[in-house]
C-alpha cells in the first residue's frame, strides 16, 4: 500500500522524540521566542523580510484577505481573481470579505494559470487583485503573470501553501508578489502538524498581519510601532494598551509547539525537497513515454518541490483505466485539489456569476494525484512507474 503520506513528519522517529523533550521542558507553550525565531528563519531561507506564523495556511490566506481589508487596500466588492484550481480556503476568504471571485482558468499543461488565460481574464473584468495558487508544487510563467500584474495595477498575492520550496531563474514561488501563504499542514511538504505562514516584504502589511492574528490588538508589534499606533487612538497607560483592540482580527496564533517543529523541519527542508524532485524526476522519464498522459510542463522551473505527483490522462476513459491500475496495485489517489471550484456547494450557494473554466474542467474531469514524499523508496517509486505503463508495455 502507498498511502497519500506516510508520517506526520521528516524524521518521524527523531522529531517525535525531540518534540516529546520539548513539551516536558518549555515554558509557556503559548505562543513565544520559538514562535518568532521559526519566523526570521522562515523568513531568511524564503527570502523575504517579513514572515508571520498562523495556526493554519487557511488562517493566513483569511488573515490576509482580513490585513488588506482592514488597510483599506481592498475593499467591499473589489473584484478578486483566484486559481480556479485551488483549496476551498482560498477563496473562502475572498467570500468572507466580501470581495468579488473572479475565477482564472488553469492551463491543463501547467496544472496552473497561466499568463495567457490570466490575460483573457483581465480582457473581460478588471481586477484589483489576484490570488494565485501555485499548484502541487508546479506554477504558471509567473515572470509573465508579474509583469500583467504590475502593467495593471493589480495586486499580485500568492497562495503557496502547496509549492513550498519551488524556484525560477527569477526567485522562489512566494516572492512574486506582495505577500505569500504557506500551510504546514501535516500532508504538506514540512509538517509543524497544523500551522501556517505569510510572507512579505512589507512593514505595514506584516503589522497588520500580527494585529489581525490575535485580537485586533498590538502586543507583537515592535514597541516603535506600538508607540505610534497608541499615539493615534490616545491609549495613554499601559494597561489599557492591553486591553485596547485596535482593528479586526481573530485568533489565529500557533503554539510553541508549531514555532519548535518550524524550526526543527527547517534543518531538513533542502533535503526533503530535493528528494521530492529526485523522485517525480524519475517517475516522469515512464509518465513521458506514455502518450496516454500530458506530462505536466516545469522547463521554466529550475527547482521542482513536487507536493504530489499528478497524472493527467488525455480522456476520462483512460483515467478510469489507470485509476484502477493505481487503486489494484493499493496505491491511493484523490482528485487533484478541489477539482472546478465553481461546482463546489459553497461557491454555488454565494456566487451567481459563472465564467467558461475549459482547462480546470479538463483538469478536474481527467486528472488524479499520488503521494511524492521524501519517505517513497525505489519499490514504491517502481510499482508507481508499473501503474504508468501504457498497456502492453514491458
Ligand atoms: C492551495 C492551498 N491553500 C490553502 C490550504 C490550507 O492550508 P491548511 O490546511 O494549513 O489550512 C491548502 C491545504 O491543503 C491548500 O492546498
Amino acid at each position: 500500500m502507498i498511502p497519500l503520506m506516510k508520517n506526520a513528519f521528516f524524521r518521524e522517529y527523531e522529531t517525535r522524540k525531540a518534540l516529546s523533550e520539548f513539551i516536558l521542558q518549555a515554558d509557556p507553550l503559548s505562543m513565544g521566542r520559538r514562535c518568532l525565531e521559526f519566523e526570521k528563519t522562515f523568513a531568511k531561507w524564503q527570502g523575504r523580510s517579513q514572515a508571520v506564523l498562523f495556526n493554519s495556511g487557511g488562517s493566513a490566506n483569511l488573515a490576509l484577505m482580513q490585513a488588506l481589508r482592514n488597510l483599506g487596500r481592498l475593499g467591499q466588492g473589489d473584484k478578486v481573481g483566484f486559481s480556479a484550481l485551488t483549496w476551498s480556503t482560498n477563496v473562502m476568504p475572498v467570500l468572507q470579505m466580501g470581495f468579488t471571485p473572479v475565477p482564472v482558468d488553469c492551463e491543463p499543461s501547467l496544472l496552473n494559470v497561466s499568463s495567457r488565460n490570466l490575460e483573457a481574464r483581465i480582457r473581460e473584468v478588471g481586477l484589483k487583485a489576484l490570488f494565485l495558487t501555485n499548484a502541487l508544487g508546479f506554477t504558471g510563467d509567473l515572470e509573465a503573470i508579474r509583469d500583467l500584474c504590475r502593467e495593471a495595477g493589480i495586486v499580485l498575492l500568492e497562495d503557496n501553501c502547496e509549492s513550498l520550496g519551488t524556484e525560477l531563474p527569477s526567485g522562489r514561488t512566494g516572492n512574486f508578489g506582495l505577500a505569500s501563504t504557506f500551510s504546514f499542514f501535516v500532508a504538506h511538504h514540512m509538517s509543524t502538524i497544523e500551522g501556517g505562514m505569510a510572507a512579505t516584504d512589507d512593514d505595514e502589511l506584516a503589522d497588520m498581519l500580527r494585529i489581525v492574528r490575535a485580537n485586533g490588538w498590538d502586543r507583537n508589534l515592535s514597541a516603535v510601532k506600538q508607540r505610534m499606533l497608541r499615539k493615534r487612538y490616545n491609549v495613554s497607560s499601559e494597561l489599557q494598551a492591553k486591553y485596547t483592540f485596535y482593528d479586526l482580527g481573530f485568533n489565529f496564533r500557533p503554539t510553541e509547539i508549531t514555532g519548535f517543529l518550524g524550526l526543527f523541519q527547517m534543518k531538513f527542508l533542502d533535503e526533503n525537497t530535493r528528494r521530492r524532485e529526485r523522485n517525480h524526476l524519475q517517475i516522469e522519464k515512464v509518465l513521458r513515454g506514455n502518450e496516454d498522459l500530458i506530462p505536466i510542463a516545469h522547463g521554466h522551473i529550475s527547482r521542482l518541490s513536487p507536493f504530489a505527483l499528478p497524472v493527467l490522462c488525455r480522456s476520462e476513459r483512460l483515467k478510469e483505466h489507470y485509476l484502477n491500475q493505481f487503486s489494484g496495485a493499493g496505491i491511493e489517489v484523490r482528485p487533484i485539489i478541489a477539482g472546478n471550484i465553481q461546482t463546489q456547494p459553497f461557491y454555488e450557494r454565494y456566487v451567481e456569476e459563472r465564467f467558461d473554466l475549459p482547462g480546470t474542467v479538463f483538469v478536474d474531469r481527467c486528472g488524479f494525484y499520488c503521494g511524492n514524499y521524501p519517505e517513497l523508496g525505489e519499490s514504491d517509486i517502481d510499482l508507481i512507474c508499473s501503474c504508468l505503463l501504457k498497456d502492453g508495455d514491458p
